[in-house]
């Protein structure tokens, strides 16, 4: 099935966060592969879905010894472990003195990875560039996503890595090229400017998607820190995220939401199926683009304002997307905190605060309702 590899030019735009939040999200079987050689950080992030922490030796570094032999890509599930919320993850390496390590191995994981039967792969690959240790995996990706925030360093950074990677990867490759989008995470204040930072881009973004904004929201990252929040469907970062999701996944031929349960499965997008593909998903075409970002001009509406924002192009998700992550069945405090207070009762300060604001939320909304 279809592996789609999510990077960023510099920096720490939410690269970890958007993969989180996509595989949270993704409208079929998916594995995620946390492969920032900087080192793995996912599994620090949320726990099991038990409640144990996650086993940060499990994952690529047991596949290693797989790898130096034959890795059946079949395999790989078995060295996957499901957080909380039920993303499958295949933790990450220690840091880069391990990551280095793995020399060609690398390869041997790309190739198991385009393998998978019966799973899409969403890969958190940090920081990307030619000669990085991980850069195989993105000549085996099907879809290469850069996460930028709308601001000009980034846009700067992004241009070049864009035009560098893609002349690495497309030019003179026999139509076995990934495919190249973008997606923002912004503040609300800023969400309007998203399309207009992906124009910025200009020409370095020619034929790459725009795949929405996604939003840098303080309420809802708790979700994917391990806390408690409140209604986790409603937040920004989750509303604004099923948007981005559902464009990702038309990118790679999954049906539309609104289709969902009607259409005939969508062509896969793997690299053996990709011309087919191409043929079948409509490409979003690419916007004038302006030279500088301080000269854009914001989007028209204001997105924030709407019930479901929508990323241009897209169809409105269907509610029976939501995963059980945001169902709120699958929500309780991270093991390694105190267990959760009882109603009232605070049981750390960091619960406190969590409580405090809870029930600031509520109180705000009992006018409303
Ligand atoms: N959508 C978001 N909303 C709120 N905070 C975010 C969001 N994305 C990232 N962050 C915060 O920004 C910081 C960097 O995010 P991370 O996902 O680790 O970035 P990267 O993988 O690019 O280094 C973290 O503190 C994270 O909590
Ligand atoms: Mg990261």
């Amino acid at each position: 099935m279809a592996v789609v590899l999510f990077t960023a030019a510099k920096g720490a735009p939410g690269v970890t966060t958007t993969a989180m939040l996509a595989a949270s999200l993704w409208p079929r079987s998916a594995v995620l592969v946390d492969a920032d050689p900087a080192g793995g950080d996912i599994g620090l992030r949320l726990p099991l879905a038990d409640g144990r922490p996650v086993d940060m030796n499990r994952g690529l570094l047991t596949l290693l010894p797989l790898a130096r032999r034959s890795l059946a890509a079949a395999a790989l599930l078995d060295h996957s472990q499901r957080l909380l919320g039920g993303t499958d993850l295949i933790a990450g390496l220690a840091g880069p003195e391990q990551a280095s390590a793995v020399g060609p191995l690398w390869n041997v994981l790309a190739g198991a990875f385009s393998d998978l039967p019966g799973h899409d792969v969403l890969i958190d690959a940090g920081n990307l560039h030619g000669s990085s240790v991980q850069f195989p995996l993105a000549r085996s990706a099907d879809l290469i996503v850069f996460v930028m925030r709308p601001r000009l360093a980034d846009v700067i950074h992004t241009r070049s890595r864009l035009t560098a990677l893609r002349s690495e990867l497309v030019t003179g490759s026999s139509g076995n090229a990934p495919d190249f989008g973008v997606i923002v995470v912004a503040a609300d204040r800023e969400f309007r400017e998203a399309e207009s930072t992906f124009a910025s881009l200009g020409e370095a973004a020619e034929g790459a998607r725009f795949f929405g904004a996604v939003s840098r929201d303080k309420r809802g990252i708790d979700i994917f820190n391990g806390g408690t929040v409140h209604r986790p469907e409603r937040t920004h970062i989750v509303r604004t995220g099923r948007v981005v999701v559902d464009a990702l996944a038309q990118a790679i031929g999954i049906e539309a939401p609104a289709a969902r349960g009607t259409a005939k499965p969508a062509a896969r997008k793997t690299k053996r199926g990709k011309e087919q593909d191409r043929r079948a998903v409509e490409p979003v075409p690419t916007k004038a683009a302006p030279t500088d970002l301080m000269e854009v001009k914001p989007m028209p509406t204001d997105l924030m304002e709407k019930d479901t924002v929508m990323a241009p192009g897209t169809a409105k998700p269907a509610d029976a997307a939501v995963p059980q992550l945001v169902s709120g069945a699958a929500l309780p405090a991270r093991p390694q905190h105190p267990p959760a207070a009882p109603a009232g009762q605070a049981a750390s300060p960091m619960s406190r605060k969590e409580l405090r604001k809870l029930g600031n939320d509520r109180s705000s909304k009992k006018g409303r309702s």
